[in-house]
């Protein structure tokens, strides 16, 4: 997989990207991450204007932007972070780890010039219900969901199943879980977990996970009920 960032902050990157599995996946080439310095792209000096109509700050100029994204493939998926955008997801996520290349346009000050986005096939992408300064960290934010879904990032796939939010389209919030000690602080692991029983501990895995996701995320909650009887009922057509 190729990403492709366009920031005026390139220094931001790799960031968090650089390290540990994810920065291993990097040096190894399971994708590749290029980032492009908007500044470069500068005309007069200038990266931004004022908005017409007025309102505060600053909009990154369609003529600034149009130069920095007209020699990149059409055919890539095009990726807008921002606070209007559709909420990200871990199904986004999967969705994006399959393609072939990925392309982040990070806004910063008011935004982009709307004439861009319409230009070009963004989708426009949230991380959620609040605003950051600019799309750097949305981007990477999104690009390590997607990129630890690559094969080979992850040293035990089968780690990626158990996640919260891995089951689509209706995901329950992870089990909780325990290492040794056993006894910590007069706390026990549950004993459960420790009888060997594989079919026993899933059960009481997936016990939990409903029991969490019931009581934290009432939204995740009933879709998953939903889910499991039209499931059932579908069964007994
Ligand atoms: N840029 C600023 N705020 C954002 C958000 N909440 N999600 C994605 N991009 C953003």
């Amino acid at each position: 997989m190729k990403i492709t960032v366009l920031t005026l902050f390139p220094e931001i990157f790799p960031g968090p990207l650089g390290v540990s599995l994810i920065g291993k996946a990097l040096q190894k080439g399971l994708y590749t991450l290029q980032v492009q310095d908007l500044k470069s792209f500068a005309i007069q000096g200038r990266v931004d204007a004022p908005p017409c109509g007025g309102g505060g700050g600053m909009l990154l100029s369609a003529e600034v932007l149009d130069a920095a994204l007209s020699p990149l493939p059409q055919s890539a998926t095009w990726i807008y972070p921002s606070p209007r955008g559709k909420a990200f997801s871990q199904e986004k996520a999967q969705e994006w780890s399959q393609k072939e290349q990925l392309i982040f346009l990070c806004g910063r000050y008011e935004g982009v010039d709307a004439r861009i986005l319409e230009k070009y096939p963004f989708s426009e992408v949230s991380l959620g219900d609040y605003v950051l300064m600019g799309g750097e960290g949305a981007a990477l934010a999104m690009i390590e969901a997607s990129v630890r879904l690559l094969p080979g990032v992850v040293g035990d796939p089968t780690s990626l199943l158990e996640d919260s939010f891995a089951e689509t389209p209706a995901p329950l919030l992870e089990h909780p879980q325990y290492a040794s000690p056993v006894c910590w602080e007069e706390r026990d692991v549950p004993s459960i977990l420790l009888s060997g029983n594989h079919g026993a501990i899933d059960q009481w895995k997936r016990k939990q996970a409903c029991a969490l996701t019931r009581r934290r995320r009432p939204d995740l909650w009933n879709r998953y009920v939903a889910h499991r009887l039209s499931t059932l009922s579908e069964s007994e057509d």
